[in-house]
């Protein structure tokens, strides 16, 4: 007999079909002489109504007892449904108990738990509507990354979780060792690392950005799709410690041509999760962020803002509101004035582009002022910076002096050098935090929220 998925049950064309179905028990609902099962399988955020009657051989001592959590399976016709939203139900003619569920322990009962709660059973969680609903816009996303991609002649390359160099310079990286942490080996008091698996420090990337370049400087046009790990303790709800990264490294790119692929990428991925995902969709309109679709369909069908950094912080200054970290020229935007810009001046997402040098590393191209670089960040609504990136410094002396500037060892990263040094050309890239488009296409207010298991500062069950 035919397995059916509940989405494909719950379709007016599979009226008539005689299929199996198999989830788990959402609700039972008993009438006289049978009962309504809601039956969910997690492919879609609706449920298949099934009717069990009193004449199944298992009602009176399996059915009529079915509690929320249980698993089962259903063989029956699909019919056009007596009323209700659906088109169809499914008429049992057998029901099969798989596993049941104690109604005293089982979490996931009736009630709406909150977010925070069900954090604590992560477990469970994707048994829920919600939760459901952004692990499939989750997958839809990452198909229409590299559906994007690939139509447009981008090479998939998988770069190194493990590595010896530090992309964004900030220090927050995690150590990996075989060394053992109760007596290490020590040389003048410190710790010798040539003694540890690899011969030298290695830690969890953070980002597969120079790697890429060395495959965009060979090959064209690449991305890259992987974990990325930091060891920053910020608790908020725009940042993990363990998340996952899109980034695109191209070959005779410039800053421009990055922020039009950018501009181009986003409206992509959300209009794939409007079309495909919309009944997930307006679930999260109508119960987790009202107004979700609108604001989602006026980003694809608006230009992005593209304002150089010097300009924001005239508008930040001049607008008349009192920020808690006061603006001035020079300073890393904190999201307050990001979040000002994006949802009150612009209501658009915006590209912040060419920001003071002190601020970013040492891997950005150096503008002619000597006070800028050649980067951009994109903000939207809510989530703040969705996008990091940049056109890459191409010129070996500039960038072996802003390596130096920086308190990098040249040395360390000569084969990075190299590139510059045989055949550099100018190329640039960026970075989308995965997590950070999932929470902004389905309105989840926390990062946590959107990642199957998520990590955190003092958090990593399982
Ligand atoms: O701006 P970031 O640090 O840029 C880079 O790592 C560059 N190497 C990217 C590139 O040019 N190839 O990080 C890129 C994006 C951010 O804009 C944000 O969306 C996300 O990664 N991100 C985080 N997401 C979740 N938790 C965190 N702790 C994040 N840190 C950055
Ligand atoms: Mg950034």
């Amino acid at each position: 007999m035919a397995i059916m998925s509940v989405a494909a049950a719950r379709r007016a064309e599979a009226i008539g079909r005689t299929v199996t179905v198999r989830g788990w028990v959402r609700t039972r609902r008993d009438a006289k002489g049978f009962s309504f099962l809601e039956l969910n399988d997690g492919s879609s955020q609706g449920n298949l109504q099934v009717i069990a009657d009193q004449s199944l051989s298992n009602y009176a001592d399996e059915i009529a007892s079915l509690a929320t959590g249980s698993s089962i399976s259903v063989e029956g016709e699909v019919v056009a449904s007596g009323g209700g939203k659906q088109p169809t139900e499914l008429k049992a003619t057998r029901v099969v108990v798989y596993g049941g569920a104690d109604p005293e322990t089982y979490p996931l009962q009736k009630k709406r738990h909150t977010y925070e709660k069900l954090r604590e059973w992560a477990h469970l969680r994707p048994r829920t509507n919600t939760f459901g609903g952004v692990m499939r816009v989750r997958n839809r996303l990452a198909r229409s990354i590299h559906d994007f991609f690939q139509e447009d002649g981008f090479l998939y390359v998988n770069t190194p979780i493990i590595t010896s160099s530090d992309c964004e310079g900030a220090g927050a990286m995690f150590r990996v060792t075989t060394l053992d942490l109760d007596k290490p080996p020590r040389v003048e008091g410190k710790i010798d690392a040539s003694r540890d698996f690899f011969g030298k420090p290695t830690f969890l990337t953070v980002s597969g950005q120079l790697e890429a370049e060395i495959f965009a400087c060979s090959l064209g046009k690449v991305y890259t799709f992987g974990p990325t790990f930091r060891a920053e303790n910020s608790n908020t709800s725009r940042h993990l410690a363990e998340f996952w990264m899109i980034e695109p490294e191209m070959a005779f790119y410039d800053l421009n041509d990055n922020m039009e692929l950018a501009e181009r990428f986003l409206k992509r991925l959300i209009g794939d999760a409007l079309r495909d995902c919309a009944e997930d969709m307006q679930f999260f309109d109508q119960w987790v962020e009202k107004g979700q679709i609108e604001l989602l369909q006026g980003i694809v069908d608006k230009p992005f803002i593209r304002l150089p950094y010097t300009e924001a912080i005239g508008i930040l200054e001049s607008c008349g509101r009192t920020f808690e970290y006061p603006v001035s020229w020079g300073m890393d935007l904190q999201s307050e004035h990001e979040r000002y810009l994006t949802e009150t001046h612009f209501q658009a997402p915006v590209i912040l582009h060419d920001y003071p040098r002190s601020l970013k590393p040492f891997y950005m191209y150096c503008n002619d002022d000597g006070r800028t670089v050649r980067a951009m960040d994109v903000l939207v609504p809510k989530v703040g910076e969705i996008i990091g990136g940049s056109q890459r410094e191409d010129r070996l002396d500039v960038l072996e002096a802003r390596m130096k500037e920086q308190g990098l060892e040249p040395a360390d990263y000569w084969w990075y050098l190299d590139l510059r040094r045989y055949g550099s050309v100018p190329h640039a890239g960026f970075g989308l935090g995965f997590e950070r488009i999932v929470q902004f296409v389905t309105g989840m207010g926390n990062i946590r929220d959107v990642i199957p298991c998520p990590r955190t500062p003092g958090s990593a069950e399982f």
